[in-house]
């Protein structure tokens, strides 16, 4: 099984940015610890600060079970991520560390969410293990 998790803008400042609301663990440790709880799963990452990238890397991403996305800032303002979630064939996941619904206005609008199947918001990171969870799921047979 093959999952692709992919962060964006100011999501490689996690651990010192914003410690109240993100935490002070970084995504590298946190990721550490994922990759080993789950050694059968082929786990690839990316951290992309640059808008254009970030979407070309989604687009382009082809044979994976699954993307696990947090998009960051873009999440707001980004017609470019929302098609690039609409291109790829994979099947994305999106998650926020906070509870978007929770904090600023600006932060209510989402572009994404209705091209993911499906949004996880609020739960820090163990997001992207609840995500996993459910990709490992969906590719196993009942
Ligand atoms: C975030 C939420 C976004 O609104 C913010 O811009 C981020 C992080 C989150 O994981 O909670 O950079 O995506």
């Amino acid at each position: 099984m093959k999952v692709f998790i992919i962060n964006g803008v100011n999501l490689g400042q996690i651990g010192t940015r914003e410690v109240n609301i993100y935490g002070h663990l970084s995504f590298d440790e946190y990721l550490r610890d994922l990759v080993n709880l789950y050694p059968d799963v082929n786990i690839d990452y990316l951290q992309e600060d640059d808008e254009g990238e970030l979407a070309q890397a989604i687009a382009e991403a082809h044979d994976y079970d699954g993307i696990i996305l947090n998009p960051g800032a873009f999440t707001h303002t980004s017609i470019a991520v929302a098609d690039a979630i609409r291109t790829t064939p994979c099947p994305v996941i999106e998650v926020h560390l906070s509870n978007i619904f929770g904090r600023e206005p600006y932060r209510h609008r989402n572009l994404v969410a209705s091209h993911c199947i499906g949004s996880i918001s609020g739960f820090g990171l163990d997001g992207y293990r609840m995500a996993l969870e459910h990709l490992i799921k969906k590719c196993t047979p009942l």
